[in-house]
């Protein structure tokens, strides 16, 4: 049996500017991730999902995003599709922000070249990961599956050359999910639609945003989290005039600064999924409390760890 897996992601700073070519921050959550197993199948080449209790059989649904990422695959690498069965299992809630999607195609596509004894270059595989994202997502700025192939915090911005951040000392973020599901296209969508009415307005708002981008990007070198949490607070308020944020996630973000996080903002696509708060070791327990007092459904804690050159 052949194993294979890639992690999630949270966005720290830029989501929906990056769309227009602004910069933004991504970090890899190495700990919460996507697996498969591959095992010999008779019958084609078939996906098993959670929750599915039906398989997805490529023969009959070739247009399936699973089944168009492994004839890209088959095609790049001019190989026959062998008879396996793919069966995918997640830690990553769908739909949250994380990128789930983006890591059960990334996870399927090790499992594949592993299964074929292909090494495929993680450059070939964000291009594969980035071919489905377009069908799952629309216009993706290509961030969710390159921060999640590479597995490095990135400064990302679109079609530019991946920059790898570096942050000179670990923090703590805590990641409160609304348990409400949402699609990252209808969000990406409602920000275009905006874009089209009032275009110079949501340009200001944009370009605001990837400034910040920029200045989060200075005090992660420099380590200065009092700027970023309060970076963190105005990107919110931005993504509030974006509308892609909810009264939910308006709650959640309020009620962590009141318990002592630095900062907090929505995190994805927003209209549901995640929003993090920046938090000193000493308040993380209280900033926890008060996010599950409000209703988050879980808060998970992750260490960003410092990354030098
Ligand atoms: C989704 O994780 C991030 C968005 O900026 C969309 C994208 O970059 O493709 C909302």
């Amino acid at each position: 049996m052949i194993e294979a897996s890639a992690c999630s992601k949270i966005i720290l700073f830029g989501e929906h500017a990056v769309v227009y070519g602004q910069p933004a921050i991504a970090v890899p959550l190495v700990d919460l991730r996507a697996h498969v197993t591959l095992q010999p199948s008779e019958v084609g080449l078939v996906f098993e999902l959670p929750r599915l209790t039906e398989s997805i059989h490529c023969d009959t649904t070739p247009s399936h995003p699973f089944c168009v990422l492994v004839q890209n695959f088959s095609q790049r690498y001019e190989h026959n599709l062998p008879n396996v069965c793919i069966k995918i299992t997640s830690q990553i809630p769908i739909a949250s922000g994380l990128g789930s999607g983006a890591a059960i195609s990334t996870a399927i596509v090790r499992g594949l070249g592993s299964y074929l004894d292909i090494e495929i270059p993680l450059e070939t595989q964000n291009e594969l990961v980035y071919a489905i994202e377009k069908l799952f997502h629309g216009t993706p700025s290509g961030i969710d599956n390159s921060v999640i192939v590479f597995e490095k915090p990135l400064f990302f911005i679109r079609e530019h050359a991946l920059e790898m951040l570096e942050n000179k000392l670990p923090f703590r973020i805590l990641i409160g999910d609304t348990g409400v599901t949402a699609e990252t296209h209808v969000a990406v969508s409602a920000v275009r639609q905006l874009y089209e009415e009032r275009t110079s307005k949501t340009r200001a708002v944009i370009d605001e945003i990837g400034r910040i981008a920029y200045e989060a990007r200075d005090c992660m070198k420099r380590g200065s989290w009092r700027d970023l949490g309060a970076l963190m607070n105005h990107n919110h308020r931005l993504l509030q005039t974006l509308t892609v944020s909810t009264n939910q996630l308006d709650l959640l973000v309020t009620q962590a600064v009141e318990a002592g996080a630095l900062g907090a903002k929505l995190s994805g696509g927003g209209r549901g999924g995640n929003m993090i708060a920046l938090v000193e070791e000493r308040d993380a327990e209280n900033v926890t409390e008060a996010l599950l007092k409000t209703g988050a459904h879980q808060v998970i804690s992750t260490l960003i760890p410092s990354v030098t050159r």
